[in-house]
């Protein structure tokens, strides 16, 4: 094996009842190099470093670390003995303990003959890991109290405490904000001066090239192209991943906007203080601002998850008052939660029974099933999202990441709301998938819906709404219409700095 590489993964095959995962997969790592790894959701990207990682094995094919072969059988306790960790999206953190704890999970240093946790030596150790990475944190702090950003740099810091020479990072920042995602980055830099060698997953193709050197695209289990970073751009990236080449990002159309649908006025609840916004017939909303600013917090003040202290919500006109989601539900307000594991999805069950669970009142009339129904509406939302699965009938875990959120979106589309919530709507879903979301959506809006966009991520909200209503701190700084986007002015005004401009202050 030559000596740039520091792992080499060859012809991997991985087969799953009706899908074949992994095509003869070939991976190249240099040392000391951040490698991203593309494609559509169900490419194959999580299952070929699952295997790297140990914790699914392979059928087939060859895998060097550092020049030593790895058998076909092995656990994750051996491929992390050659030098392999990976973050997985879903932490692994223990959040009553402390960072300290955390570090040395499963090896606490202990003393004496009652063998006692020795927690000056873990004190210690700890500071000095942490120095090691310029942080300041003390060892004894309670890992709850931390950022999600800063949880996840506890959960590497104890990966490479371990010599680590590969690290996986499988989607790392889908919960970050902006300002952790930069902090995050900052550590890659330092993990490959330690010579440590960083696979990337990303959806995000701006983060690809912020920090990666090469690039592996993948698309239906194959290997397609691997580039130097540097020699492609984004367009061609893309027309790699999805095979054609998308023209439009956001194929918005002037759809005419009529009344106003939904007012939620002078609402204060959790940490929101006084926000008021509406949505018209047929308009696309955003609520945006950075993670914490309350703009989540406000749309679950108006489905009843947060208890309410102040303020009115009006539907066409008429006050209501929501108690909880499902009675919003019942009022025509259907939400989209961004985290499909723990709000949207049965994961035992199958695509069928997830995608249909908003409309049984109607498949199952009576003792019948309206299997014809059912069908119908598998297959056209099955199609419509390219939603990537062997058959409606298999359980929805088997489905990749990103196609089992597309599952979640297909389920609320099919309630036919007057309002629709989503949060997050497109995360951790892949470039070619993101433009039929964004296409259902102006066909909703045609058909009248009202859609309301929580986003963090600023390029699509610009890209896909009518009008957008800026938080910082609880509070409402800011509204522009379509018209009046400026890029600038906006995530100025998010991460708290005065608007200069009068017309935009909401302030009245
Ligand atoms: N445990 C499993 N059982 C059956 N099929 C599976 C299983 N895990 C993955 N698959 C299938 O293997 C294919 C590859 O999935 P994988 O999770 O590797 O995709 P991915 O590239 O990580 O996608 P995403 O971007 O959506 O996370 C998909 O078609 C998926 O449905
Ligand atoms: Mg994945």
């Amino acid at each position: 094996m030559s000596n740039e590489y520091i792992l080499q993964m060859k012809n991997v095959v991985k087969q799953y009842p009706g899908v074949l995962a992994l095509d003869k997969v070939d991976l190249d790592l240099r040392k000391a190099e951040v490698f991203a790894l593309i494609g559509e959701n169900g490419a194959g990207k999580s299952t070929l470093m699952n295997i790297l990682s140990g914790a699914i094995n392979r059928d087939s094919g060859d895998i060097l670390i550092d020049g030593n072969e790895i058998p076909l059988f092995t656990k994750p306790s051996e491929q992390m003995e050659a030098g392999i960790a990976i973050i997985y999206q879903e932490l692994n953190y223990l959040e009553e303990m402390t960072i300290a704890e955390n570090l040395f999970m499963g090896c606490v240093p202990v003393k004496g003959f009652l063998k006692q946790v020795d927690y000056k030596k873990m004190k210690r150790d700890s500071q000095e890991l942490l120095a090691s990475f310029d942080l300041s944190y003390h060892p004894f702090t309670l890992v709850k109290t931390l950022t999600i950003a800063e949880k996840q740099i506890i959960e590497i810091i104890r990966a490479v405490s371990k010599d680590i020479k590969v690290l996986i990072m499988d989607e790392p920042t889908s919960s970050l904000n902006d300002v952790e995602t930069r902090q995050l980055f900052g550590f890659i830099e330092s993990l490959k001066k330690k010579g440590v060698s960083v696979i990337y997953i990303s959806h995000k193709l701006d983060e690809v090239f912020t920090i990666a050197d090469r690039v592996q695209v993948m698309r239906d289990g194959k290997k397609v192209d691997v580039l130097d970073v540097k020699s492609t751009s984004h367009s061609e990236l893309v027309k790699l991943m999805v095979g054609r080449t998308i023209t439009d990002m956001y194929p918005k159309e002037g759809i005419k906007i009529g009344e106003e649908v939904l007012r939620v006025e002078n609402m204060s609840c959790h940490i929101t203080k006084d926000v008021s916004f509406s949505v018209k017939k047929g308009e696309i909303l955003g609520l945006f601002g950075l993670v914490g600013s309350g703009r989540v917090e406000a749309v679950e003040g108006l489905l009843g998850i947060n208890s309410i202290h102040a303020g009115k919500i009006f539907i066409e006109g008429e006050e209501i008052k929501i108690a909880n989601p499902i009675e919003a539900k019942k009022k025509g307000i259907a939400y989209i939660p961004s985290d499909r594991k723990e709000e949207g999805l049965v994961l035992m069950h199958s695509v069928k029974d997830n995608l249909t669970v908003t409309r049984v009142d109607e498949i199952g009339k009576g003792f019948k099933i309206d299997s014809k129904k059912e069908k119908e509406y598998c297959e056209t939302w099955i199609n419509k999202l390219r939603i990537k699965t062997p058959s409606p009938f298999v359980s929805i875990e088997s489905l990749s990441g990103g196609n089992q959120q597309k599952v979640v979106i297909a389920k609320w589309l099919l309630t036919n709301p007057k309002v629709l919530i989503m949060n997050d709507p497109t995360r951790g879903i892949d470039v070619g998938a993101k433009v039929e979301i964004y296409k259902v959506m102006e066909e909703l809006c045609k058909e009248g819906i009202s859609i309301i966009v929580v986003s963090s991520e600023l390029p699509e909200t610009v890209g896909i709404t009518d009008r957008m209503v800026i938080f910082s701190d609880g509070q409402v700084v800011g509204e522009f219409d379509r018209s009046e986007y400026d890029q600038n002015k906006i995530l100025h005004l998010a991460v708290g700095g005065e608007s200069n401009d009068k017309k935009h202050s909401c302030e009245n």
